[in-house]
């Protein structure tokens, strides 16, 4: 019957998780569905997890806004989901389900694929900009990356604050307004966004100005809708080398596949598959 997957969050009906794991199916020869089971906000959550339990499915996907209310439903949790407080993979071993979170090691690996020297010098000075869940997932794998300069700039300071909280020895870590970290820019090698700003519909809003950046330093956008938002076109015209939002989807997918399966699929070619789709949209 091969492997049964599932994603559940709301809203997920434009989700791109299916079609990643199609191709995943196929490049790895092995059987299997990824369905999107939508759980709608006034639904029972606890009876749509029941169910599930009780269709035994190999494993899941959780996205917004179900990351943080799954925990209480799992049998154990992997120390970084446990420190993130989000996750957004489930596998059932055996009847005990456990969960992961592979959205910052899959954001390390999409940034990985794209430059190969990124990874080797851990002394590179890095800016988060935003300290939502996403900011929290980087923070999280770029520590325990052993990376040991990593700000973070929010509009609301004191959720920079928190996330900081989870160093370790190794980092140091300073909390930056936006205005600051606008001042500062070239103080950086990567500057990662992670806020929804410059989202569609709001494609000409930026979370910062990049027009005094004068380096070719790596800056990388998560958001993917448009592919190349405002931030990054900034990016460009200042030379720096940009990082697109939609491969992160990929890499974090390949290592839900990974859990789920114990097979590393490759991705090559898919990046620009996925990127034809999305300006398709
Ligand atoms: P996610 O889980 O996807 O990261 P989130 O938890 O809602 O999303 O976090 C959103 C991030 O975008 C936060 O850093 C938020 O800043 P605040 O903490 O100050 O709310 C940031 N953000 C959203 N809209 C913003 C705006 N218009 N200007 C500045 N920051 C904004």
């Amino acid at each position: 019957m091969g492997y049964q997957f599932e994603l559940i969050g709301f809203p997920i009906k434009h989700s791109i998780s299916p079609w990643i794991h199609e191709q995943f199916f196929t490049r790895s020869k092995l059987q299997g569905t990824y369905i999107k089971n939508e759980i709608e906000l006034n639904d029972s959550f606890s009876g749509k997890i029941i169910e599930m339990k009780a269709k035994q499915i190999d494993g899941f996907n959780i996205t917004v806004p179900y990351k943080q209310r799954i925990i209480s439903y799992l049998d154990e949790v992997d120390i970084i989901a446990e420190k993130m407080g989000a996750v957004n993979t489930v596998v059932n071993q055996n009847g005990t389900w456990k969960g992961y979170n592979t959205d910052g090691k899959g954001y390390l690996r999409s940034l990985e694929s794209k430059f190969s020297a990124f990874g080797h010098d851990k002394s590179i000075h890095i800016l988060i900009l935003g300290a939502g869940g996403a900011a929290r997932g980087i923070y999280c794998a770029l520590t325990e990356e052993g990376y040991m300069h990593i700000d973070i700039a929010n509009r609301t300071m004191t959720s920079a604050e928190d996330i900081a909280k989870l160093a370790n020895d190794k980092t140091s870590t300073q909390i930056l307004s936006l205005e600051e970290a606008e001042q500062l820019i070239n103080h950086y090698d990567l500057i990662i966004q992670t806020t929804s700003v410059g989202m569609k519909p709001n494609i000409d809003q930026s979370i910062i100005s990049l027009a005094s950046l004068n380096k070719p330093i790596i800056v990388s956008d998560i958001v993917y809708q448009p592919l190349k938002t405002n931030f990054l076109q900034q990016a460009e015209n200042a030379g720096a080398q940009i990082h697109y939002g939609h491969s992160m989807l990929l890499y974090q997918a390949q290592l839900a596949f990974e859990i789920w399966t114990g097979q590393r699929v490759s991705t090559e070619n898919l990046d620009h598959e996925l990127q034809l789709i999305l300006e398709g949209r």
